[in-house]
């Protein structure tokens, strides 16, 4: 038995019943970073609480509503606040959100977050592309019976991140005269930041940021068969690197104060993605 099937199913249901809008390419805001969503030509939002059984997010800096609209020409799907395993949910409801934009059309996933930073030359600031990920004490949301429908009982993990996209942000944050690293994020579970003996730990497994979400989301949608690129925006030094105690609120400062460069690079990234996805005749503008 897969308990989150047939609530996803039903969420499925509400959406055709509201919603006529088939996007291509699914967005992941993370905290603070739910601006973005003035970027779009904004056609209908779905609160997450309208969708029975759904999962809603209660993390500060998240609505928990879906968005759609245009990007330019490319049709969209916007998370608007995430779901997180900290909040208490069962794992298969924390990528519940993320199955249901595939089933509604995206084949492409965009995956940001706000993370804690440890690679060579990271500040606060640092906009960083995700080439692969590590998850840590965090559980697989695969397990339980798989749905063959969705995908294979062992998926291949290879190359979640993929290359031709990764290329696209890299080019992207060229044009756009962005400065853009690039690394390992690991997930681990919070809500407690690290310690300084745990970031040591990832840094010497060869990540360079952590956070408290998207690993899990990727594991999802790439067994779904979606195509998976990310970005983090490194919020602050991660435990052990800075002299300052960690908090929330510099999570949000930062993500605010690099927030329109952040803006610019995923416009410019998801512009560029459109002209590689198939936009269904009734959503070509
Ligand atoms: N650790 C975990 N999650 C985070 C951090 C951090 O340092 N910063 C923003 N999200």
């Amino acid at each position: 038995m897969n308990q989150g099937y047939d609530k996803l199913m039903a969420a499925y249901g509400v959406f055709r019943e509201k919603i006529s809008f088939q996007p291509a390419v699914a967005i992941v805001l993370g905290s603070g970073l739910g601006g973005f969503a003035q970027e779009l030509d904004v056609k209908a939002t779905l609160p997450y609480s309208e969708l029975d059984g759904f999962p809603t997010s209660t993390a500060p800096g998240h609505a928990g509503q879906f968005v759609y609209g245009y990007l330019g020409e490319v049709p969209v799907v916007l998370m608007q606040g995430r779901v997180h395993y900290y909040e208490g949910y069962d794992i298969n409801d924390v990528v519940m959100p993320v199955r249901l934009m595939k089933l509604m059309g995206a084949e492409v996933l965009l995956l940001t977050n706000a993370a804690g930073g440890f690679g060579d030359g990271f500040h606060p600031g640092t906009l960083m592309m995700i080439t692969d990920h590590i998850g840590c004490f965090v559980p697989n949301p695969l397990r339980g019976s798989n749905i063959e429908s969705f995908g294979p009982r062992f998926p291949d993990m290879t190359n979640v991140y993929d290359s031709s996209l990764q290329q696209l942000i890299r080019d992207s944050a060229s044009t756009e005269g962005i400065d853009l690293k690039e690394g390992i994020y690991a997930q681990l579970s919070g809500p407690s930041f690290e310690t300084p003996a745990e970031i040591h730990m990832l840094k010497q497994a060869g990540a360079s940021a952590c956070g408290m979400s998207t690993v899990v989301e990727a594991i999802a949608a790439h067994h779904m068969g979606m195509r998976i690129c990310g970005i983090s925006c490194i919020t602050n030094l991660a435990a052990g690197f800075s002299s300052e105690k960690l908090t929330q609120a510099e999570v949000f400062e930062t993500a605010n104060r690099v927030g329109e460069q952040f803006c610019r690079l995923v416009k410019r990234t998801v512009l560029e993605i459109g002209k590689t996805v198939t936009v269904s005749s009734d959503e070509r503008r």
